[in-house]
């Protein structure tokens, strides 16, 4: 079986990276509430070191909002064609604050307190812009998860940094020191895009 935008059943992870490609035009439904929890769900299995799970997410599915974000994305017309945008950034001051949530529960709670504080040491001489920059790494790594979680079922992306962070911090309410992996519109998709361009593996890989 052919993996298309219409495949049924979820594809495997050859077949989404294979089909995933940049969609700009989407078909003019909602987003199925279930499919769309579940993407977010699978986008959280990321990984991430000391299992901090920095990334958060904004769901817009709000047509008022949605326009006021496509001005602040200097008007990329996709932002508002898609039935829903989410918005991954990364929150580190959350994630220190909170840093016993991350730590498994079978590590029972003298190890969660201590871990909790020295991860919370390990970055105390850092500023919030520094620390930020490290969890945005850690979130850069959920946003490529939620593009292939979304493929996989059946549904298409456009990945997004082309707009002003200041604007879409206001927008959404979120704190100055969050950082953007970056806007995501989904849906399901009503263009082929293009097919991909690429470096070959010889081009970009050294084998020792
Ligand atoms: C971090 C990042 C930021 C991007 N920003 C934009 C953007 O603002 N607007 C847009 O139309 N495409 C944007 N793109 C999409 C790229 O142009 C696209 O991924 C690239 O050309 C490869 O094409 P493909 O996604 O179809 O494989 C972005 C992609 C990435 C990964």
């Amino acid at each position: 079986m052919t993996a298309t935008a219409t495949t049924t059943r979820p594809l495997t992870v050859t077949e989404a990276i294979e089909t995933r490609r940049s969609i700009r035009q989407f078909v003019q439904e909602p987003m199925n509430q279930d499919d769309l929890r579940e993407i977010l769900r699978l986008a959280s299995l990321a990984p991430s070191a000391n299992n901090v799970q920095t990334w958060r997410f904004a769901v817009v599915q709000n047509k008022e909002l949605q326009a006021k974000l496509q001005e602040a994305a200097f008007g990329q017309a996709q932002v508002s064609n898609a039935p829903a945008v989410i918005v991954v950034y990364s929150d580190m001051e959350d994630t220190l604050a909170n840093a016993e949530e991350t730590i498994h529960p079978g590590m029972g709670e003298e190890q969660i307190k201590t871990r909790a504080a020295r991860l919370r040491q390990q970055f105390e001489a850092q500023d919030s812009v520094q620390r930020g920059q490290w969890a945005l790494t850690q979130a850069n790594l959920a946003f490529a998860f939620l593009m292939l979680a979304a493929r996989g079922l059946g549904y298409d992306t456009v990945p997004m940094l082309g707009f002003d962070p200041q604007k879409v911090k206001e927008l959404l309410g979120l704190p100055e020191h969050v950082q953007f992996a970056g806007m995501l519109p989904i849906g399901k998709r009503a263009e082929e895009g293009f097919p991909h361009h690429r470096h070959s593996i010889d081009r970009i890989t050294t084998f020792y």
